[in-house]
């Protein structure tokens, strides 16, 4: 696993857009696998940037979100469709029929979970897989104690992470209590990982992912088993690693 520590939020999202441009550069079919939250949001401005200034095509590029919630329908505000619009698809140039995230008002959810990784399948699977990591160390909606195997699936929302997101609908009681998720299996199948964190909120996560022992307890530590994960943390995500990582 190789672990980049970055000075700050912003070099961090830089960091990330290169490695991601170069494969869209060497790929230009290629497939991404997408996160949403805060982390990487800085990644998707300065993918806009290149794709503005530098003619990034992503035309031909397929992509794949690990997560929605559960009866949130793709206009309101907090779904992550909407979120993936307003923050990246729509400044760039994507084909519409490659883009693919769960749908939250499925009717019959196990069906669309099926439905969703059989999609994978047929685009090839992931190339790219962007994620981000919670403070329990969640990755997409794959809370502590989820199967290291599972494929995508419901979940339940744990409190914790009910009342990280509250801050995007105003109060806690808003917050859906399930979404769709990418399964721990799914998103190790990617042919690279790249996992983003930034902030002292998760020194903690990143610590025991780096250095801890793998468990389902902490979902991300799965990634030490990846063969091709690279781990970019800002100075303060990486504060709590008592090993010596690239700089
Ligand atoms: P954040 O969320 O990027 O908003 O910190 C990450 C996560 O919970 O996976």
């Amino acid at each position: 696993m190789l672990v980049i520590v970055t000075k700050d939020y912003e070099e961090m999202s830089k960091v990330a857009a290169k490695k991601v441009a170069a494969l869209i550069r060497k790929k230009p079919n290629c497939v991404l696998g997408l996160a949403t939250g805060s982390t990487p949001l800085g990644l998707y401005r300065e993918l806009i940037r290149l794709h503005k200034e530098e003619g990034l095509d992503f035309s031909k590029v397929t992509t794949f979100n690990l997560d929605e919630y559960v009866g949130l329908p793709p206009e309101h505000p907090q779904s992550y469709h909407y979120f993936m619009w307003e923050n990246f698809f729509k400044h760039i140039n994507i084909d519409r029929r490659f883009v693919f995230i769960p749908h939250g008002m499925a009717d019959d959810i196990e069906e669309h979970c099926r439905w969703y990784e059989e999609q994978i399948a047929k685009a090839g699977g992931i190339d790219l897989q962007i994620l981000g990591i919670g403070a329990n160390g969640h990755i997409a909606f794959n809370e502590p104690g989820s199967s290291l195997g599972s494929r995508t699936r419901i979940k339940t929302l744990t409190e914790q992470t009910r009342k990280d997101n509250a801050r995007f609908f105003g109060s806690i009681d808003q917050v859906p209590k399930y979404a769709i998720t990418m399964g721990i299996g799914t998103i190790m199948d990617a042919r690279e990982i790249l996992l983003l964190a930034s902030g002292k909120a998760k020194a903690h996560a990143i610590k025991i992912t780096v250095e801890g022992p793998i468990t389902a307890m902490v979902p991300a530590t799965i990634v030490q088993m990846h063969p091709r994960a690279t781990i970019i943390a800002d100075e303060e995500a990486a504060s709590e690693l008592s090993g010596k990582y690239e700089g």
